[in-house]
């Protein structure tokens, strides 16, 4: 409940602040706790409703940009927040008791997994890069290509239920999972806290509740470009890294196209949402034996959608903490940074040699945005550091993230 009483401390301290000054004045000193002189006249005000500790408070959305859009059937509750941190962490909830959520959403990588591909609890090899989670929740679609998933918690049932390829391998083994939570005193209490309406809480709807709204929680604004662009610090982006942004918005390199709001991807949805853009782009990753097409078993949103045009379309990344949830785009087959910049200023990648021989510069379904360019080593070393300026550390070891089990 730590987020709990996390909600609840800021409130006393405030109650407590209040009550400071006033007996401060009372003493009839007129000398506030910082030394300043207080006219004891005043009548304080201060709104004294109890704040509802369960209704969850965005504070770490720095004021001016939206919060995440929050579907009605699955409101944010801090009890369900924690109960989806308990689920996350914990391996009971794969077939076999081997693998956990976080085995491949890892906090200290802002919930990547470093590897280019996964394998699941039996095994299996997974077709796509893990993604990392931070501020996933202002995603309009949720993984790399699928444009049906709007909903985590619709999305948040592949790796609990999926066959092809088996991640946390639930299905089958329904009965004996579900029986592990119902039958332990902590998850009982936790359940019913969550879900106080239910008779019976302790469901696999529920469970996917609550994943969903642990996952919404991990929100973070506190990168040094957050804090020179939404918190008035203007010594938190290096020089470097203050040019690197100029070069990121320039006609010339259009990074910004795709990558140029608050999320750094053009698959956005909040709160104030009204025109859903989905935000699917060809960027010249592939172009396997200059056919336009990308590798099984990512085609791109063709898979789905069966139209031509939509062949190698992934979904425009969100660039925050991308230093540190490399090797990078849906198959983790570039290694570095340095290597996704030349990429694009080749105005696409050339595969040398193998099974996917072939110039993703000259794909027929690659964006115009994506047109090459040149960078001198300056430029370069700037794009970078600005790149790097992305990354919020106080996030990847933020205790209302980390591993409850691990307390
Ligand atoms: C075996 C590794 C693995 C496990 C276990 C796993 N994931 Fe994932 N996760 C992935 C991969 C890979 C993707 C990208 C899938 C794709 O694009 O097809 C992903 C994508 C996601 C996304 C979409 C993020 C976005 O930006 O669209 C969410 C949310 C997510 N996982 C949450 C979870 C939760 C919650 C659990 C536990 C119930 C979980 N994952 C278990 C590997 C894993
Ligand atoms: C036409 C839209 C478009 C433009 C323009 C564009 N990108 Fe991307 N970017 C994408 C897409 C789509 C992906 C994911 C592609 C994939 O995985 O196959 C991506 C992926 C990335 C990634 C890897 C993210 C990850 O987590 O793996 C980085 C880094 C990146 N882009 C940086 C840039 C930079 C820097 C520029 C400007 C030089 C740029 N992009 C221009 C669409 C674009």
């Amino acid at each position: 409940m730590g987020t709990t009483l996390i909600a609840l401390g800021q409130q006393h301290k405030l109650l407590l602040l209040v009550a400071a000054t006033l007996s401060v004045a009372a003493c009839g000193d007129n000398v506030g706790p910082m030394g300043e002189v207080v006219d004891a006249s005043i009548p304080v005000e201060f709104d004294a409703e109890p704040v509802d500790p369960n209704i969850f408070v965005w504070d770490m959305v720095p004021e001016g940009l939206p919060k995440p859009f929050v579907p009605e059937e699955n409101p944010m509750t801090y009890t369900k927040v924690e109960l989806g941190r308990y689920l996350f962490y914990d391996e009971q909830l794969s077939g076999n008791g081997t693998q956990s959520c976080s085995s491949c959403h890892k906090q200290e990588l802002a919930f990547a997994d470093g590897i280019a591909r996964p394998t699941g609890s039996t095994g299996e090899l997974v077709g796509r890069n893990s993604l990392g989670l931070m501020n996933a929740a202002y995603h309009t679609t949720f993984t790399w290509m699928n444009p049906e998933f709007h909903d985590l918690r619709t999305q948040i049932q592949v790796p609990l239920f999926g066959e092809f390829p088996i991640e946390l391998g639930i299905s089958g083994n329904d009965v004996e999972v579900l029986t592990r939570f119902s039958t332990d005193p902590d998850y009982i209490a936790r359940f019913a806290a969550a879900f106080p309406e239910d008779e019976d809480p302790i469901t696999f709807g529920n469970i996917a509740k609550a994943l969903a709204s642990f996952v919404r929680s991990m929100v973070s604004f506190d990168s040094p470009h957050d804090r020179h662009t939404y918190k008035g610090d203007t010594t938190a982006m290096s020089e470097s890294a203050l040019r690197g942004q100029e070069l990121f918005f320039e006609e010339r390199i259009d990074c910004h196209h795709c990558h140029g709001n608050f999320h750094f991807s053009l698959n956005l949805r909040h709160e104030n949402t009204v025109f859903i853009e989905t935000g699917f782009a060809n960027n010249g990753l592939y172009n396997v034996n200059n056919t336009g097409s990308y590798p099984a078993p990512s085609e791109g949103l063709v898979a789905i959608t069966k139209r031509v045009q939509d062949r190698g379309k992934m979904r425009t990344s969100s660039l925050r903490n991308v230093a540190i949830t490399g090797p990078y785009m849906h198959d983790g087959s570039i290694q570095t940074l340095e290597e996704v910049i030349d990429m694009y200023e080749r105005g696409g990648r050339f595969v040398e040699s193998g099974p996917n021989f072939g110039d993703g510069r000259d794909n027929p379904f690659k964006s115009e945005f994506v047109h090459g360019f040149v960078l001198t080593e300056d430029e370069r070393a700037d794009m970078l550091a600005f790149l790097e300026s992305l990354t919020d550390e106080s996030f990847l070891v933020d205790p209302k993230f980390s591993n409850p089990f691990e307390q």
